[in-house]
């Protein structure tokens, strides 16, 4: 299947109204918003201020129909190989009680493993543990680090630190706040080969070995699809737990990549997190396409990517608990879809994964907004809101961190006319917003559920594979080389940086 820009051409002789003037239609917000009742609370998702309007909703499911969308969601949904270039499923609704017969009964005696692991830490059985030293990169760390950051943030039953970067600078930074007598070692990788990974590892382990550690094997715990190469770096089989090699990294967080978050929020707060998830696949599985949340996101991020030209797509989090999505989503998206070929091979020639960006609010109003509003990109903005603050301070905090948020999406969209150029807005600028009752583990699982079926959709009507990612390959092979060759010779820029690091 090839994609062209003509198949978004089809939108091109539709009108484009102003995003204020479609309100002139009564079922407006009703038709262009969805209420979600997930187990943590509703979700409310808000795509009222795109330029998404009827018309153009029958051109995105005539496309989806194309696509074979709903065949693609009942392959992902069941297991099967959905990830053709490396033959084999893509599993994170395993995890989470929807899939393969036996992949789901696999996830959860899996599970159950990590659970007795967990609980026997809770329980005393490595002596006082206080801190875990989550060591991982990519998806390896991306999850647990957002999670961590969201859910534990009142008194947690156990102190977690993320280091991802090869820079000691992390490491040593990281040292400094933990006790090396109460401390555990999660090394998280799926491959168990990552470099970075694995020199941070055994940088911790001599760090436990100088601080007169008894055994600090004995205080390391492995999170990989690869035990084998586990249990050969001298991690314990007790220690390891495994996840399958259908799991991809950047889905990892549900499997026990998710380790550390278990040790932090305990099991019952873990468990949760995966339901709130299962109720998001439930609801991506069942639901209309045009009431159906990761679906209508994908058609805006569609239609400003392809149709609009939009390079970039910007999400603001405006609680502090979610100030770490932004990264995590790059991940997610970029990873997953900035690929210039579609599943059967034939290259693209339509943009693909747009550049995810963003920020916190209300930090990101005083920096970056000046060109959200008056710049000449125009571009998708998203913002994500908690009714419920995560604190006990005035309410007036959250009334403004609120209101701000709110504020912004009202003025994207109405803009102001002004005789002054320099003062006058435009307006019409898209903005989703995502209201959620609060945040906590069930809701979390769900936000993060629909931002990974979202990216799934994208991929599905561009006819890529979100799965693989060819694309990392060469920058950590060339890495390897100049590491280990230091006769090999490069192009003369990089040898020249060579030459003067020293290296
Ligand atoms: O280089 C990219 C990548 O392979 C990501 O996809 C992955 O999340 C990350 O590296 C870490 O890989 P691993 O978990 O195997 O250490």
């Amino acid at each position: 299947m090839t994609i062209t820009p003509a198949d978004w051409g089809r939108f091109a002789g539709a009108e484009v109204m102003r995003i204020e003037n479609l309100f002139a239609e009564a079922d407006r917000l009703k038709d262009f918003s969805i209420l979600t009742d997930m187990p943590g609370g509703e979700i409310y998702f808000d795509l009222s201020k795109t330029h998404l309007d009827h018309g153009k909703l029958d051109l995105f499911i005539e496309l989806a129909d194309a696509r074979g969308l709903t065949d693609m969601r009942a392959q992902l949904l069941s297991g099967e190989k959905v990830n053709r270039s490396e033959g084999r499923a893509a599993e994170h609704t395993a995890q989470r009680g929807m899939g393969n017969e036996d992949s789901v009964a696999l996830a959860k005696h899996l599970h159950d493993r990590m659970r007795a692991l967990v609980e026997a830490i809770h329980g005393g059985a490595f002596g006082e543990i206080k801190h875990v030293l989550h060591i991982g990169i990519g998806g390896s760390a991306l999850g647990p680090d957002l999670v961590i950051d969201a859910l534990g943030r009142e008194e947690p039953l156990c102190n977690v630190e993320v280091v991802s970067n090869v820079d000691g600078a992390a490491l040593e930074e990281a040292f400094a706040r933990l006790d090396p007598q109460t401390t555990l070692i999660a090394i998280a990788s799926k491959t168990f080969t990552t470099t970075e990974t694995m020199l941070n590892a055994a940088s911790a382990l001599q760090w436990l070995e100088q601080e007169g550690v008894e055994d600090p094997y004995g205080r390391v715990v492995a999170l990989t699809a690869s035990p084998d190469k586990a249990v050969e770096w001298g991690v314990d089989q007790s220690r390891v737990l495994p996840f399958s090699e259908t799991v991809g990294g950047r889905y990892s967080i549900w499997s026990s990549i998710g380790f550390p978050v278990a040790v932090a929020i305990g099991w019952n707060e873990f468990d949760a997190f995966l339901r709130g998830a299962a109720a998001m696949d439930k609801h991506f599985a069942e639901a209309d396409f045009t009431r159906n949340a990761p679906v209508m996101g994908a058609f805006a991020d569609l239609y400003y990517a392809q149709v609009v030209g939009a390079q970039t797509r910007a999400v603001f989090a405006y609680d502090e608990r979610l100030r770490l999505l932004p990264s995590y989503l790059q991940q997610l998206e970029m990873e997953s879809n900035g690929k210039s070929v579609t599943r059967d091979g034939v290259p693209l020639n339509v943009p693909t994964s747009p550049i995810t960006w963003g920020g916190v609010g209300t930090d990101a109003q005083h920096a970056v907004f000046q060109l959200l509003h008056q710049g000449t990109h125009v571009l998708p903005v998203e913002f994500l809101a908690s009714k419920t603050p995560g604190h006990d301070l005035d309410p007036a905090h959250h009334q403004n961190l609120l209101t701000n948020c709110f504020a912004q999406g009202a003025a994207l969209m109405a803009g102001r006319g002004s005789d002054d150029l320099a003062r006058s807005y435009d307006g019409d600028r898209p903005s989703i917003t995502i209201l959620l009752d609060d945040i906590n583990p069930a809701s979390l699982g769900a936000l993060i559920a629909f931002y990974e079926h979202r990216t799934f959709v994208n991929a599905v009507m561009l006819g890529i594979n979100p799965f693989d990612q060819f694309g990392v390959e060469l920058g950590k092979e060339i890495a390897k080389a100049m590491n280990s060759d230091a006769d090999m010779k490069f192009d003369p820029s990089t040898q020249k940086l060579i030459e003067l690091s020293a290296l």
